[in-house]
């Protein structure tokens, strides 16, 4: 597999433009469940000896157990060519629990935190996340901060708490079936060296089955997810990060990187989703 990373300003590195989430993985919402564990950690492995080396996760996965399922996933790969990233949730964003939670995903990973993201808008004034979040960066813990389901005039006053760093990357939803933000925030992410990280992209499946989608990748040999996936890592700061269970799954995901559609490909695509601009 050709290596298939960008560069973003901001961490001055690059990272993989194709991820694997991990909702579902480990649980649900703030539960557990370890019924499906070995399936998961086969799974991550799969897509990281792929090439997949970015991983997306967060504390309220399963309870904390979709991270503990990473840190399984990740033994015996070199740690500084993997790109961990976890999330705050908001109830935990007042200025005396943000440590808290960071330390304690942290050793749930069993290492650092490349990218720690708060996961939503929360009811704490949002300077007072801000700073305990640069601090983390002071202590080791995190690498790098970031927003996830923000929109541009928010992230403009996070930005404006910061002193020591700047917002790395937003996470929101993206998908060909869900395009607000190319109008709004994936401009402003591009603008300011952000990396956008787009969740939900195969919009839980049914762009895997969009024939349209079937059709145009037949000439690339590619299937509809690979073509879904590829029209979003065809624009500038977008990484996508698709969850896949299934192994068959999780190779034919890693298949939308090492080439790109065609730019008339792109925008007939474009256009045939320009509904859901
Ligand atoms: N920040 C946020 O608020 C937020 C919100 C939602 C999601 N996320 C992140 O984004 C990740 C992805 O989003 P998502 O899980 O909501 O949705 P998604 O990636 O669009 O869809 C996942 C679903 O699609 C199936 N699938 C995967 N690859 C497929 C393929 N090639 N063909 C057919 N079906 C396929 C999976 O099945 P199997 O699992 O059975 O293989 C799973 O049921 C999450 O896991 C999470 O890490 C973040």
């Amino acid at each position: 597999m050709p290596e298939d990373k960008k560069y973003f300003p901001v961490m001055g590195e690059k990272v993989s433009s194709l991820g694997l989430g991990t909702w579902g993985m480990g649980g649900g919402f703030w539960t557990r469940d370890t019924s499906r564990d070995e399936e998961a950690v086969a799974a991550l492995r799969r897509g990281i000896e792929l090439g997949a080396t970015l991983i997306d996760t967060a504390e309220m996965y399963g309870a904390g157990h979709a991270e503990e399922l990473v840190a399984r996933a990740i033994e015996g790969f070199p740690r500084d060519e993997l790109f961990i990233v976890t999330k705050l949730w908001p109830t935990h964003a007042a200025a005396d629990e943000v440590e808290k939670a960071a330390r304690a995903s942290a050793n749930r990973l069993g290492t650092y935190i490349d990218l720690y993201l708060l996961h939503a808008p929360a009811d704490v004034p949002i300077c007072e996340t801000m700073r305990a979040m640069e601090k983390l960066i002071d202590m080791g813990i995190v690498r790098f901060i970031g927003l996830s389901n923000f929109g541009v005039e928010a992230i403009e006053e996070a930005r404006s708490c910061l002193s020591k760093t700047d917002i790395a990357a937003i996470q929101n939803r993206h998908s060909l079936m869900y395009r607000r933000d190319e109008r709004t925030v994936i401009p402003y992410a591009a603008r300011n060296g952000m990396m956008y990280m787009a969740y939900t992209p195969l919009e839980k499946g049914r762009l895997a089955r969009e024939p349209f989608l079937a059709e145009v990748g037949e000439k690339y040999g590619k299937t509809a997810a690979q073509v879904a996936l590829n029209w979003q890592i065809c624009i500038d700061p977008v990484v996508t990060i698709p969850k896949a269970s299934r192994i068959e799954h999780v190779e034919e995901n890693v298949g939308a990187m090492g080439w790109r559609l065609s730019r008339e490909d792109w925008e007939l695509i474009s256009k045939h989703y320009s509904a859901y601009l």
